[in-house]
């Protein structure tokens, strides 16, 4: 299967690795890998030789408390795969004592706070009493290997304090973005089990502050299970509501610890978190990773993509509510000895150079966000960049979501000065790290295509019908790994069946990804974006299905169908169509109630951008709504609705076609 835009694909402009990233000025170390034949050499050992690969590799990045004798277990058709299956470690001691006994002044991180001019600096050495401090405190709680503890906590140093303390006692931990709502909050803490909620009085947003407190108040109201909440005392509002004996000052219960605590070694394979993301159902998945085959595959990932050398100041701008925060701000950098930076704020506060401002402060080497945030800063004009000495970068990155050739030509340009390589890394929440991607010094670019796979990952592009691999160039289909890699998701909390069915069985010894692409002519990769019910705005992944059971949840509204509509700021935008009860009338203080809930249910990022009152929904015979008809509606492709013979009433499509294009 060939398509027109592959062509098109395989004669984009190449970018050549730029020349200071290839051939360094004195003092400056060579990239890792520094062509395109080193590339492939290491990536033929990864899958020609995988033992001897992930062995060296497994021992050079990680430092093990029982070595482990076997690299890796199970397969993808049994959906058992493990690494390192004997091998113990912890993640804590990894991330922060061997640094810290090494060199305690080296910087951990960098804390950019919401006003500008407040950054301090974390050295390796603070980082590890304070995470031993809090370890205790936890200890002290009552808690052991294996449970389980909820986060939801603004973007600061305490939240990775907090992740690491849970590590360095084999304890689970499962952040939540704190942008949800109290009651999205509530379902993941309820189905993790979590006994514990580490939080803070409230956040700061772009000077704004945010109760964050007071909505973990409200979710465990619905979660009997958690007997403790740690609270960081961030703004120092007294009109937080604290509640004892079950609330406990963070600055309290740490000042009566000793910082020290010895690191529990856990299994290669026991996990070391949950995080929740959107599936094609309703109720978000808490995905599992493991400590040995994640923290492996973020520190590698992060060294070879963003060529990390002794000296460099990361920054990825992503909340650690994500996975992007947890890879690649907490444990990738850390787990390298690296400096991270943790931004607070947002990209426009006070203006639009607070993300050039922070680079020229800071000196940062390397630089990752998301598509959204680049084009978002691109409207307000080259100068708020420009004004800004960035000769620091050296790479800039990109996720998220695929980024199109004139938002990469601009960060290329205008960010990077024409004299930084763009890696545009591909991957998501299950893989733990990244999957397709270039590498700096190595990999000519073309805009708009993550490129090749990183070591050990063997990519598959399968018809989606038959499931068959497409061999050679020039082919479309879904995307597919062949085999399992270190950082891969092992599970689904509580539920392997899910996880075997969303994954590893709709095309059987294949991990299906849930995302078109093509390979083109040169055996380039481009993502094409998601083929199930996950739309993806500003490269949050929301379930279309939880979104339409927040509308149900309101009681006027029928029947709701929610589809993806193509966005030039965010990507995706949420489009929604509702039918109302009988005795509902439409009008817009109705519609505006609608948003407002689905905000109230699970927050501010899965706010309908649009909400179309209709009579009806175009439904099969059977009586299932047929959203592909809405997607092609709000796409503007009302001529290409393929195969309308399900269509139960066709005479509903002229108005359907009408009342998206009074509102769109
Ligand atoms: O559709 C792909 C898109 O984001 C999805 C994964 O979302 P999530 O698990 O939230 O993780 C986001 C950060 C890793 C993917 O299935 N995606 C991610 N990166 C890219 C991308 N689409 C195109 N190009 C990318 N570089």
């Amino acid at each position: 299967m060939t398509t027109d835009n592959q062509d098109h694909s395989a004669q984009t402009e190449i970018y050549q690795p730029p020349a200071r990233l290839v051939n360094p000025e004195a003092g400056r170390e060579k990239p890792w890998v520094s062509s395109m034949a080193e590339y492939e050499a290491l990536y033929k050992e990864s899958i020609n030789e995988p033992t001897k690969f992930w062995t060296r590799t497994a021992n050079e990045m990680l430092t093990w408390d029982k070595p482990f004798t076997h690299v890796s277990h199970g397969s993808l058709k049994e959906g058992n795969m493990a690494w390192f299956p004997d091998g113990q470690l912890n993640v804590s001691y990894n991330c922060v004592d061997r640094w810290a006994m090494k060199d305690p002044n080296r910087v951990a991180f960098v804390y950019e706070a919401d006003e500008p001019g407040q950054a301090t600096k974390v050295t390796y050495g603070e980082l590890l009493s304070q995470v031993c401090s809090l370890a205790n405190v936890l200890s002290s709680f009552g808690l052991r290997k294996g449970d389980t503890v909820a986060i939801y906590m603004p973007m600061i140093p305490e939240a990775a304090v907090a992740m690491l303390a849970c590590a360095r006692l084999g304890l689970v931990h499962t952040v939540v973005f704190a942008g949800f709502s109290s009651s999205s909050l509530a379902e993941r803490v309820a189905d993790a089990r979590a006994r514990v909620v580490i939080t803070a009085d409230e956040g700061l947003r772009g000077s704004r502050p945010i109760r964050t407190k007071a909505i973990v108040d409200e979710a465990v109201q619905s979660c009997p299970e958690v007997e403790k909440v740690l609270v960081f005392r961030r703004t120092g509002n007294e009109s937080v509501p604290f509640n004892a004996p079950r609330d406990v000052w963070w600055h309290e219960a740490v000042a009566a610890q000793r910082p020290y605590c010895p690191p529990v070694p856990v299994n290669a394979e026991d996990p070391l978190f949950l995080l929740y993301t959107s599936g094609s159902t309703g109720k978000p998945k808490g995905v599992v990773h493991t400590s040995g085959g994640y923290l492996l595959g973020a520190s590698l990932t992060l060294k070879y993509v963003f060529d990390i050398h002794d000296n460099d100041v990361f920054c990825c701008t992503a909340d650690i509510g994500w996975i992007t925060g947890h890879s690649y701000v907490v444990y990738g950098p850390l787990a390298l000895g690296s400096t991270s930076v943790i931004f607070e704020s947002v990209p426009t506060y006070p203006d639009a150079s607070r993300y050039w401002k922070l680079v020229e402060d800071h000196k940062i080497t390397q630089f990752y966000t998301a598509p959204t945030a680049i084009r978002a800063l691109r409207r307000h004009g080259d100068d708020f960049v420009t004004k800004c000495d960035l000769s620091s970068l050296r790479v800039i990155g990109s996720v998220g979501e695929p980024i199109n050739p004139d938002a990469w030509t601009w960060y290329n340009e205008v960010v990077g000065g024409s004299r930084c390589a763009v890696v545009d890394t591909y991957w998501q929440t299950e893989t733990g790290s990244h999957v397709i991607t270039p590498l700096p010094g190595a990999t000519p670019a073309k805009p708009g295509s993550a490129t090749f796979p990183f070591f050990g990952v063997e990519l598959a592009i399968l018809d989606p019908t038959t499931g068959a691999e497409l061999e050679g160039n020039d082919v479309s289909g879904v995307l597919a790994i062949k085999r399992p890699w270190p950082s891969m998701a092992r599970t689904i909390a509580g539920d392997h069946k899910r996880f075997l069915e969303t994954y590893l069985k709709p095309y059987p010894g294949y991990y299906f990804a849930g995302d078109g692409a093509s390979r083109d002519a040169d055996g380039y990769y481009w993502i094409r974006g998601r083929v199930d019910d996950v739309i993806n705005v500003s490269g949050h992944r929301m379930s279309t299905a939880e979104v339409e059971s927040a509308l149900i949840g309101h009681h006027a509204v029928a029947e709701s169908a929610v589809v993806g509509a193509p966005d030039e700021l965010t990507g995706q935008a949420i489009c929604a169509f509702v039918t109302l009860k009988d005795g509902f009338e439409a009008n817009d203080t109705l519609k505006s109630e609608l948003v407002k809930e689905v905000r109230t249910r699970i927050g501010p990022i899965a706010t309908p951008k649009t909400l179309i009152l209709v009579d009806e929904l175009p439904k099969t015979r059977s009586g299932k709504i047929i959203r592909r008809i809405l997607r092609k509606v709000v796409a503007g492709e009302a001529d290409q609705l393929g195969d309308l013979s399900t269509l139960s009433d066709p005479s509903i499509l002229e108005i359907l076609i009408r009342e998206v294009s009074l509102s769109l």
